[in-house]
Formats: C-alpha cells, structure tokens, sequence
C-alpha cells in the first residue's frame, strides 16, 4: 500500500514531475516509420505535452512543440521544408532544432531585424530505429536508441501494433512483472470464457532479479521445473517501460497521467524457403479496444491486459491496494523506480542508458527458447517445435491483439509462405 504522494510520484509524467523528469532520459516509440509515409506530418501527445512529429524534405526526423511561437498555430498543418517545418498561417519556418530561419513578412518589412534569431520552438530528438519513430525528450547529451538484439534478427517479418489505452502508464507497466495474472488472466478466465472451464497450471514458485536492463521474472508451474526456461532465463521487464519476451516487445509508452500508447513490435522468423526475406518496409496498424456495442474487447491477450488496465481506474489507487507475495516484483520496480527518480535528481545519469556505440551493435537480452526466432527451418518444423515448448507461433491470425487488417494478414501470409505471392485472398 503506497501514500497518495507517492502513487503521484510514480504516476505523473508531465514536466517537472519527478517521474516525468526521468522517463525524458530514455527514448519511446512514439509512432511507425511508414506512418509518416502517408503523411509527413502526425501530432502526437507524449509525456504531457502536445506535439508534432515530422519528416524534411531532406529526410530528416523532427519533433516540435505543436503550436506555432507566433500566434500558436497548429503544425499539424504545416508544410514540409526541405530541413524543418513551415507554420501555414503566417510562414513562419523552423529547422529540426526548432530553430526560426525564416519569418517571410519581417524578413522583407525589416531585411536588418534578428527578430527570427530570438525565436525558439521547443524542439526535441526523433530517430528512426526497427521500423519505428523514437522520441527523446531529454537533455543533452542523449543516450542511443538501444539497439534490441531481436532489433538485429535477419529473415523476419515485422510489424508494429497500436493501441490507445485511457489509463496511466504505471499500472500497465506493472503488468510487466506480474507473472500470476498469466495463469488467471490469460489461461483460467479464457477457458471460462471460450473453453471448457477447465484450469491451467499453478504456478508454485516465483523469483524476481534485476539486471543490467531491468528485472527478470522466474516462475515454476505445476507442468514445469527449475530446469525449464521459465526458471532458468526467464522473461524480462524491460526497463523503464515494455515487456520483453523473445519474438515482441511491449512499450507502454505515457502519452499523459491519464492516457497510454500501447505499441509493441513484433517478429515471425519466415520459413527456411522463403529465405533470404528482406522486408522493405515495416506495416503497422492501430487496433481497437472496445467493440461495437462498447464493451471492452477480451478475446486476445493484449486486450486482455488492457481490459485488466483500465479496470483498475484511470491512475490505480495505490493506497487502497493489498500486496502479496505475488507481487514482490511490483514492489521491486516501484523501489527501483523511486532510487532512479533521485539518481535524477541529484544529477546523475539513471539506470540502463546506452552510451557505447560498440555496446549498441546488439544489445542482448536473456530470451527463452531464442532457437525459435533465430534457427533456420520450415514452417512445419518451426510449428511442431514451437509446440513442444508450448508457444503458440506462426499461426495464420495474429494471435496477439485483435484488428489485425486484412492487408497485413496477407502480406504476413506470403512472407511465411501460407499463400502464394500472387494471392488475393488470406487463409
Ligand atoms: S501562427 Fe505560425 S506563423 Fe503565425
Ligand atoms: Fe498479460
């Protein structure tokens, strides 16, 4: 059970809060690199403020505060430039750095004027890294963009998925290390729902460690023991913010106190034929959390958790709560957070940031069963082997999440080789 003051303490992001002040040292995906394909403009909300993000003509990334210093102006309508973003009211334009290079009516009433010298958006980092954009929001000098080791994986088929999720980042997060609400949540309450009502495996006994990269989770069930994976290398929350399990990663990235983007990156090695598979390009797609009478969605793991999420209120009420012995590695993580929150304010760099571009080549993480994602093999030996280890891999739906479209489906599809290349239907 936590005070008032310190739930606020690991809830609020905006700036200047204790919490916000740390989660600007890491970089979050914010959105996919071929959203802005489409349009080289999108507004996002991240970390409680409101901004755009962009692409230059000369193919540069850029973040700027999304309204316009001259008269507030919003940049999502802005016009591309070939280094920054141009305001459609005025012309008022700005560099990556947020920088004013040009004010068209002063520039010609005032040729001598350095009025556009003294104007500065608040502007900050966006880089492009495994088919996502990613925000850093911090200061100087920025760490890297962590270079994932499945970030590095050859023959796969990637795509980004998205969810708005109307809840704080914190309880999401926690999620992350909470591995009972597997057995409850995703075995137990699905076979009442859709199954036959019958129980999964207990768990029996679990262990939590930190690391280098944040915590790992170890559990034993009744269908396995301490020399299965599960104990052994375990699954991973992924400081500060996702959950990693080998194939996905899972951010839940803090749009505000109230507000999360749930974005998680995913990878199906493609089959021993369809090698050497080179994607060009990585496909994303938002899916829905309710359906269309209302109610929340239930039929995916995913939506699960979130149905588990925003269950809990829009910001979790700590000081109501009961902790278990489940929930030691909650515990944990909040006391984690808490010594990074004053590593951050007493000046010091927090936990797990990337400063070695030798480091970043790969950064690995422990990964259970990595055979499945790395090993060269036809789709029927991937699926009989992902079997005999209990996954649920390379099927034909993306079992994930709902709402996957149809035209990543079939692209998937082909890429596995489960249709032909000239298919116009999925299976
Ligand atoms: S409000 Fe942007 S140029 Fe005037
Ligand atoms: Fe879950």
């Amino acid at each position: 059970m936590l005070t008032k003051k310190q739930n606020e303490r690991l809830t609020q992001v905006g700036p200047g809060t204790p919490m916000g002040e740390l989660l600007r040292r890491y970089w979050h995906p914010i959105a996919a690199e071929s959203e802005l394909d489409e349009s080289p403009i999108k507004p996002v909300r991240l970390l409680g403020e409101d901004l755009v993000i962009y692409r230059s003509k000369n193919g540069q990334y850029g973040l700027i505060e999304r309204n316009c210093p001259h008269r507030r102006a919003d940049f999502a309508n802005g016009i591309i430039e070939e280094d920054g973003i141009r305001c459609s009211y005025h012309g008022w334009c700005f560099d990556h750095r947020g920088q004013c290079v040009e004010q068209p009516y002063e520039d010609r009433a005032n040729p001598k004027g350095k009025f556009k010298e003294k104007i500065q958006a608040k502007a900050y980092k966006l880089e492009a890294k495994a088919g996502m954009l990613w925000a850093y929001m911090g200061p100087d000098p920025a760490p890297l963009v962590p270079n994932w080791e499945p970030f590095t994986w050859d023959n796969g088929f990637r795509q980004v998925v998205f969810a708005d999720i109307p809840c704080n980042w914190f309880q999401c997060q926690e999620n992350s290390c909470d591995p009972v609400h597997f057995e409850w949540m995703h075995r137990n309450w699905s076979s009442r729902q859709f199954g036959d009502g019958s129980y999964g495996p207990a768990h029996l006994e679990l262990k939590f460690d930190e690391f280098e990269f944040g915590h790992i989770y170890r559990r034993v069930r009744e269908d396995t023991d301490k020399d299965n994976q599960h104990w052994t290398i375990g699954a991973t929350t992924l400081w500060p913010n996702a959950f990693f399990l080998g194939d996905h990663i899972e951010w839940r990235v803090p749009v505000d106190d109230e507000n999360t983007l749930s974005v998680t990156w995913m990878f199906h090695r493609v089959p021993s034929d369809r090698e050497p598979y080179v994607q060009k390009k990585v496909p994303y797609w938002k899916g829905p959390v309710k359906d269309e009478d209302g109610n929340w969605i239930t039929s995916h793991v995913m939506n699960q958790d979130i149905v588990a999420w925003v269950g809990q209120g829009v910001i979790a009420d700590r000081t109501k709560e009961n902790l278990g012995k489940s929930d030691l590695g909650i515990a944990k993580i909040r006391a984690c957070f808490e010594k990074n929150i004053q590593a951050v304010e007493n000046g010091e760099d927090p936990m797990a940031l990337i400063r070695d571009s030798d480091q970043n080549i790969c950064v690995k993480l422990p990964i259970k069963h990595r055979e499945l994602f790395t090993t060269s093999m036809s789709l029927e030996d991937s699926k009989a082997l992902a079997k005999r280890l209990s996954y649920n891999l390379n099927q034909p739906d993306y079992q994930h999440q709902t709402g996957q479209p149809e035209s990543v489906k079939m692209e998937y599809q082909k890429a596995m080789g489960m249709i032909p290349e000239d298919a116009t239907e999925t299976i």
